[in-house]
């Protein structure tokens, strides 16, 4: 049995729906709510709270590898009940900014898991993703609205990855076999800028899109209730306030594991335009 956390997420649906039609074998689907939503036919849907280890007990029942994306509850105790439930394999949803970024605050806490799964004892996959372009859905509410999208940072461009290519990785590295002890660094296909992202989306929606680049300082302001205190900083500086080499890098991790060329941020702003209408 193979279990998906974040089942609902940009990472887990596109992974359900690969690992099905690739007949992976059973497949388990852990969500909150599971009444709440549909899988691919034949996907056993499993209701558990990661942050409460008896339903998390419940879901693992029988689970030999699973993709555990990091900071949705208590990874530490995460990995210590799968550990126990008998899991072999452990993929994790990590983040690139370990390695671009370890000073912040929240690469220091993904660091942490990384090295709890590796002293797990279970066997253990890293993906180290950079920015998803389905960050941009934090635009959508204005969009829809006809307001200015406000961003800093407009004209600083990063491989923003299409969340399908980490679940198409994922796919990869759970199904076979080569990838165990191995961490991957995952981007796009090329450098996005914001500016590029909010055409490629008005594109989409065959209509202007109204951008309007803030500073830094008015940036914090309106990212403050979404992130909080503790991250928006770290936000602002993985985004254009603190760069680095390592960041702006274009890997070919992707086209490398699965075969395919990465997908460009057009593409994803082609099939989410409804998210934006
Ligand atoms: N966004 C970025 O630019 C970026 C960059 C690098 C790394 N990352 C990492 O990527 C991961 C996020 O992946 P994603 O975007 O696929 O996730 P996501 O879409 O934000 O969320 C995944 C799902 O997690 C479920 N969930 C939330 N709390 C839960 C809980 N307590 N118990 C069980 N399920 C819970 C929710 O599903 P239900 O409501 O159905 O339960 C949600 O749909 C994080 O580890 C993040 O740090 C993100």
């Amino acid at each position: 049995m193979l279990l998906v956390t974040g089942a609902t997420g940009n990472i887990g649906r596109p992974l359900l729906q690969e690992l099905h039609a690739s007949n992976a074998g059973p497949l388990r689907a852990l969500t909150r709510d599971a009444a709440r939503t549909t899988f691919p036919g034949g996907v056993e849907a499993a209701s558990a709270d990661l942050a409460d280890s008896t339903s998390l007990r419940r879901a693992l029942d029988g689970v030999r590898s699973m993709l555990l994306v990091s900071g949705l509850g208590p990874d530490a105790d995460i990995i210590d009940t799968a550990r126990r439930a008998g899991v072999e394999h452990v993929v994790l949803v990590s983040s690139i900014t370990v390695q671009t970024h370890p000073h912040l605050l929240p690469a220091a806490e993904k660091s942490t898991v990384e090295m709890e799964l590796k002293a797990s004892g279970m066997d253990w996959t890293i993906l180290r993703p950079t920015q998803f372009a389905s960050n941009t859905l934090l635009w959508a509410e204005a969009i829809r609205e006809h307001r200015p999208v406000r961003v800093p940072y407009a004209d600083t461009g990063l491989p923003t990855i299409h969340p399908a290519d980490i679940a198409a990785v994922a796919r990869v590295t759970l199904t076979e076999p080569g990838h165990r002890g191995r961490t991957y660094a995952l981007t796009g296909p090329e450098r996005i800028t914001p500016r590029q992202q909010a055409a490629a989306i008005a594109t989409a929606l065959h209509r202007n899109i109204e951008f309007a680049e803030i500073s830094p300082e008015a940036a914090r302001a309106d990212m403050l209730p979404f992130f909080g205190p503790a991250s928006v900083d770290a936000v602002l500086d993985v985004t254009g306030g603190d760069l680095n080499d390592e960041l702006l890098q274009v890997r070919d991790t992707v086209p490398h594991l699965t075969g395919t060329p990465a997908r460009p941020f057009h593409l994803w702003a082609q099939e989410n335009a409804p998210a934006f209408r």
